[in-house]
């Protein structure tokens, strides 16, 4: 249990003596949470630890703990291993019919494209990229763009190019009102930003869980309102879902499911997948007790500090204030590589992203975490 009084940097490693302030590519995860993923490694050399009562209860852990973030029913969330899992289960789930539009972004991340890109090649959907003026898309645009033929819009929560913030409240109110499912890759900001489920009026939330999560990576979920989950097409039968252990030598298989549907008939393959899964419960458990609304007012305090700082030094940040990402540039973009490799030798981790570089700062790091990357940058 996280107490008040403990710093927000406490449970989690040293970095060897570096300053990681690249959360956005990965999240460093609580030692808490490797000694978990450890101990779960160690129950594959006496495979009688791999108990049916784990095979259970490790996903139902980690279900639980996702439906809190959110504030949603466990039900409602399916386990995955990526932000492109859940994505592509709802390019091929939705209920498509023959010149149905998928709206996205131009510039977003590949995985919000790629999956309605396959969607066009095989359900005969039509993609339309919406080309923001201010890197994310706006309500205007957003209207401008959707026909009688739209049904879904798919955007960034935080745009890993720019930092910008789709206003997902405000995109998701046009949504409702045209009967357009917004479907929200909220990857960069799960973990750091708060989303409540039952009050957002998004249709679809996707996360990896491995950035600001502080999971292992390979991890990932979905969030579908029940409206929304109730209309999508099966795509999988798994026998792990639709089976008892009773019925597993039955010579008359069908993909018919139970009656009563399960809540992990959507979820991927394996999720008793316990190097991964055990740390990943682990490190979501942290991040509530810590408490999301905490973890954001101490990162929005980094990202001040570090604005203020890079301003100052004549490398002022390009990207919005108020983002869990910031963006710089040196007044020479041609500077940025350089820059960049004088910050990863005195041992400070960024991103350098469209030509820019970025830091992304997160629980774990402290205002003296940004104080050396000033210091570098001064030089
Ligand atoms: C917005 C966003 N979505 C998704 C990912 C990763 O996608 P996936 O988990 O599908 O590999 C990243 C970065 O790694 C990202 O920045």
């Amino acid at each position: 249990m996280v107490s008040v009084a403990m710093a927000l940097s406490d449970g989690f490693g040293d970095f060897a003596g570096r300053t990681w302030l690249n959360t956005a590519h990965q999240g460093a995860m609580p030692l808490a949470a490797v000694r978990a993923g450890q101990e779960a490694i160690g129950w594959k050399a006496n495979p009688a630890e791999l108990t049916a009562k784990r095979f259970i209860e490790v996903p139902q852990r980690v279900r639980a703990v996702l439906a809190r973030l959110v504030n949603a029913a466990t039900d409602e969330i399916v386990l995955g291993n990526s932000a492109s899992y859940g994505l592509h289960l709802l390019a091929h789930a939705y209920p498509w019919a023959d010149g149905d539009e998928v709206l996205v972004m131009a510039g977003d991340f590949p995985s919000d494209i790629l999956p309605w890109l396959l969607a066009e090649q095989r359900f005969g959907v039509r993609v339309r990229r919406i080309s923001p003026r201010r890197n994310v898309v706006s309500v205007d645009e957003a209207t401008a763009a959707m026909t009688s033929r739209t049904r879904l819009l798919c955007v960034p929560w935080v745009h890993s190019f720019s930092g910008a913030v789709t206003d997902i409240d405000a995109v998701g109110e046009v949504c409702r009102d045209r009967g357009v499912a917004l479907v929200v890759n909220g990857s960069q900001a799960l973990g750091a930003r708060p989303f409540d489920a039952s009050t957002t009026l998004v249709d679809a939330l996707i996360g990896v869980g491995f950035k600001w999560l502080c999971g292992p990576y390979g991890t990932g979920f979905a969030w579908f309102h029940p409206a929304l989950r109730g209309r999508l097409r099966r795509v999988k039968a798994y026998w792990l879902s639709q089976l008892s252990q009773a019925d597993l030598a039955r010579d008359d298989l069908t993909v018919e499911m139970p009656a009563d549907r399960r809540p992990d008939e959507y979820d991927i393959f394996g999720t008793a997948n316990f190097a991964n899964y055990v740390p990943w419960a682990v490190a979501l458990e942290h991040v509530l007790d810590v408490g999301v609304e905490r973890i954001m007012g101490h990162d929005l305090a980094l990202d001040n500090r570090l604005a203020d700082g890079l301003r100052e030094a004549g490398l002022p940040p390009d990207g919005p204030y108020g983002s869990p990402l910031v963006f710089f540039s040196h007044p020479d973009r041609a500077a940025n590589d350089r820059v960049h490799a004088e910050l990863a030798a005195a041992g400070v981790d960024v991103a350098s992203r469209a030509g820019r570089l970025r830091a992304s700062p997160h629980l774990y790091n402290t205002a003296a975490d940004i104080d050396r990357l000033l210091a570098v940058v001064r030089g």
